[in-house]
């Protein structure tokens, strides 16, 4: 991995970590220490310890201090995992697959309106081309919409995830109910 990590451009809210996040850090290390694929193991708690499941970018320079393992090799890993996420999530996550199965199946129309709905500006939701990933977190932090290039699950298609749930065969009608759901709190 030779390319270097940026500045502070993700995750720029939290450039400094407290001696609890430290204390999480290293305790993450010392239960990976000598496991194959340790860097990923420690990537993984640490971002699942965090309360908007996030990498920040003081964390990740801590863990490579603190592991001896490069900083543009542990940027570099949470960049290539889809996995990874480098800026704060929303409370609710909804993740559009834009895979050929799903987007011959109308997954586009369904981000579109899925982003209208949340008040995301078109801009944001549309202009990407269907390779790229998209992420975008509403300003009240309450929803984060994605896109994942497949899920793998091409036959349940259009697939969609909502909370880590997968739901298939997803019209606009049954993502608004889930959305209104999550909106109202019953989810
Ligand atoms: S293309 Fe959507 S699950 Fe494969």
């Amino acid at each position: 991995m030779t390319s270097a990590a940026p500045a502070t451009t993700h995750g720029a809210a939290q450039d400094t970590l407290d001696a609890h996040e430290r204390l999480l850090i290293d305790q993450a290390i010392a239960r990976h220490a000598n496991r194959p694929g340790a860097l990923l193991g420690v990537l993984e708690d640490v971002q699942a310890a965090n309360a908007h499941k996030f990498l920040s970018m003081a964390a990740l320079r801590y863990i490579a201090e603190r592991t001896g393992v490069p900083p543009s090799t542990v940027y570099g890993a949470t960049t290539f995992y889809s996995l990874f996420n480098l800026d704060p999530q929303g409370d609710n996550v909804i993740c559009v697959c834009r895979g050929t199965a799903c987007h011959t199946r109308g997954s586009r129309t369904l981000l579109e309106k899925l982003c209208f709905d949340l008040g995301m500006s078109e801009h944001e939701s549309g202009e990407t081309k269907e390779t790229e990933k998209l992420a975008i977190t509403t300003p009240d932090n309450r929803f984060t919409v994605r896109t994942v290039a497949c899920f793998g699950q091409c036959a349940l298609a259009p697939v969609v995830e909502v909370n880590h749930h997968i739901l298939s065969h997803v019209n606009e009608r049954t993502l608004q109910r889930e959305v209104k759901a999550l909106t109202q709190g019953r989810k």
